[in-house]
């Protein structure tokens, strides 16, 4: 099955995570593909895809613009397959049920403003990235991480993404994927089988591979 995983990202950390599920899925015999809503070729590649991811950080309650207009303008494509959104932010590492309705509220304006309804959607803690931020934005984050007491290296990076948790979300979207596609498929077919040269790209970095 191909796999392609739509993502935005502000300072990375959606790349990397993009970068995880593609080496989760190739692993398990598909070819996936991660690719950034802001170099403009996610649309064309919708074709011919078996099942979409796309995924987005939260900024201030918001996931980025970008991702709301692809979505927005291409969420029959993508509803029509498979599909998985995927939801970064800093609440999504904690149990604080304000910020849990807080992240599941911002996913719902989020399909109120694209018309997309996820066939699921799952929360996936990010990081503290102090080494892209400027001065406005350390300030800030430091005074979130000070307050949700978070340890954190205030001039480097302090992932809360948890990858094995990552993983084994991605490995359910590609069983309940691919048994959608068999489904579709009618009975009596050969299941599809995984595509030849399978190929991740993305980014995975060293943390999700140790997972
Ligand atoms: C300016 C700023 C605002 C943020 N606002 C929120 C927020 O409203 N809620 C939240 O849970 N996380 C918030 N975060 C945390 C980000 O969602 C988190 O750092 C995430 O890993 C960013 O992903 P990215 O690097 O792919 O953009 C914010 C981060 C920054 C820098």
């Amino acid at each position: 099955m191909r796999v392609l995983i739509v993502y935005g990202t502000s300072e990375g950390q959606t790349r990397k995570i993009a970068g995880a599920m593609a080496t989760a899925l190739t692993r398990l015999g598909h070819e996936a593909h991660g690719i950034d809503v802001a170099d403009g070729t996610a649309a064309s590649r919708l074709a011919g895809v078996g099942a979409v991811i796309v995924a987005a950080s939260i900024h201030i309650g918001r996931y980025q613009r970008a991702v709301i207009r692809f979505v927005r303008e291409h969420r029959e494509p993508i509803a029509a397959r498979p599909n998985l959104f995927v939801s970064v932010s800093l609440a999504a590492a904690g149990t604080d049920p304000t910020d849990r309705a807080g992240i599941a509220a911002c996913a719902a304006k989020f399909g109120v403003e694209t018309g997309w309804r996820p066939d699921e959607i799952v929360h996936v803690a990010g990081a503290f990235r102090f080494s892209r931020y400027g001065f406005f934005k350390r300030l800030l984050m430091r005074r979130i991480a000070r307050r949700k007491r978070v340890a954190i290296d205030p001039h480097g990076d302090t992932e809360l993404t948890d990858w094995a948790a990552l993983r084994q979300a991605t490995e359910a979207f590609a069983a309940r994927a691919a048994a959608a596609t068999r489904r579709a498929a009618g009975p009596g077919l050969p299941a599809a089988a995984p595509a030849a040269g399978a190929t991740a790209t993305g980014g995975a970095a060293s943390g999700p591979e140790a997972a």
